[in-house]
């Protein structure tokens, strides 16, 4: 694994600096519980992988959401981030490329992250769980390459770029000033231990994994499944009238948006007079601002009788409402898919049928090309 990152251009990587565990989700939790105490704060992308937030929640921090905006390509925004940092942050999170949305952040912003972690001594924990998961050669940079003097700690693992999810199998590289982090570092070694070891079948796994040839570059490359599924996906979806989706540079996600032809009744409302609509619908809705809703930059806050009776009628739902949906879905597609092989394929199509069927009403005719793209897609071999 060192090896791995000194291929990745982090020269100094050593075998010592690494940890193994039963996975990130793990790995997330002992990290964080090393690390925290009541009030102790860590910033945390908005929208998430849900699981730091949790995590945070469970080790007695308070979690400190940054907005990544929809606007800006789901790319954070450091003045943001810097202006939410307290006498009590502890660390700054940062997924790259993106779960959910699909963004990969350029060098530019990372170097801004790392700076903002080096000035105020934040720990960078970097989840790059996704980073052999990118297309159309958009440059993946790896936080630790550009943070040799900031306490960097790095996630990976088998569950993505190798896609063996259930062997529970996942690293840590740990980099920057340690001996600042000693007392920390012996804090997490303790935990560790506590565990006694990592999955060992698993780590058998890791050498033939890492080493050799790596089936992922044909599965990211124009004609492989996550390539087309990735490109059709987000040609369907934008073709219908209302929904809006930025293209993922990375990761097996879209986060979608859509305009919803609403009842009042499916509307996510903030307070009974008022709900929410991303700006970049605004001038069609033609609805009036009332402010910024709390949750998101991208979206405003407005008078329900303003959107509803418009012909594109505006409303959002919440990233809630998505993760409920999502997960509904997927159950059910599970259950009915017809063997492992094709259960990626079909959880998709499944999922993107409820959730439109859901919020466009069942029958609509975008879904026909929808269902028609899917099934003409590689299937998972
Ligand atoms: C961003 C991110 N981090 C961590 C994980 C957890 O990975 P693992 O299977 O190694 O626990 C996931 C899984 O979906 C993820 O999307």
């Amino acid at each position: 694994m060192a090896q791995y990152y000194q291929a990745r251009g982090i020269e100094n990587a050593d075998p010592d600096d690494i940890y193994l565990g039963n996975g990130v989700s793990e790995l997330i939790t002992m990290v964080l519980q090393a690390l925290l105490g009541p009030g102790d704060e860590v910033l945390i992308p908005a929208p998430d992988y849900p699981l730091w937030t949790g995590a945070t929640k469970l080790c007695g921090g308070t979690p400190v959401h940054y907005i990544c905006d929809e606007e800006n390509r789901w790319w954070p925004d450091p003045e943001e981030i810097e202006a939410k940092v307290t006498e009590n942050t502890k660390a700054l999170v940062l997924i790259n490329p993106n779960n959910p949305t699909g963004a990969v952040y350029p060098r530019h912003i990372l170097e801004k992250l790392v700076d903002i972690a080096r000035r105020h001594h934040l720990m960078l924990l970097a989840d790059e769980i996704y980073e052999n998961i990118t297309f159309d050669d958009v440059e993946m940079v790896n936080a630790a390459s550009l943070s040799d003097d900031v306490v960097t700690i790095t996630f990976s693992g088998l569950s993505k770029t190798w896609r063996v999810a259930g062997f529970r199998s996942g690293w840590i590289y740990v980099s920057g000033p340690k001996q600042r982090a000693a007392s920390y570092l012996e804090g997490l070694e303790l935990l560790m231990n506590m565990r006694m070891c990592a999955n060992v079948p698993a780590q058998h796994a890791l050498q033939a994994a890492l080493g050799g040839y790596q089936s992922i570059g044909e599965l990211i490359a124009p004609g492989g499944r996550l390539y087309e599924q990735r490109t059709t996906a987000h040609r369907l979806l934008n073709e219908i009238p209302g929904v809006d989706a930025h293209r993922a540079d990375g990761a097996l996600y879209l986060f979608l948006a859509w305009m919803q032809r609403c009842t009042p009744s499916k509307m996510m409302r903030p307070s009974s007079s008022s709900c929410c609509v991303p700006r970049r619908f605004w001038s069609r809705t033609g609805a009036r601002s009332t402010g910024r809703t709390p949750s998101t930059s991208g979206w405003w806050r407005c008078p329900v009788s303003r959107t509803w009776r418009r012909p594109l009628r505006g409303s959002l739902t919440s990233s809630a409402t998505i993760a409920r949906e999502r997960s509904r879905a997927s159950e059910a597609a599970c259950a009915q898919a017809p063997g492992r092989g094709q259960a990626a394929s079909a959880v998709l199509l499944q999922l993107l049928t409820d959730l439109l069927e859901a919020l466009l009403g069942a029958g609509e005719p975008p879904l026909a090309p929808v269902r028609q793209g899917f099934a003409a897609l590689p299937q998972r071999q």
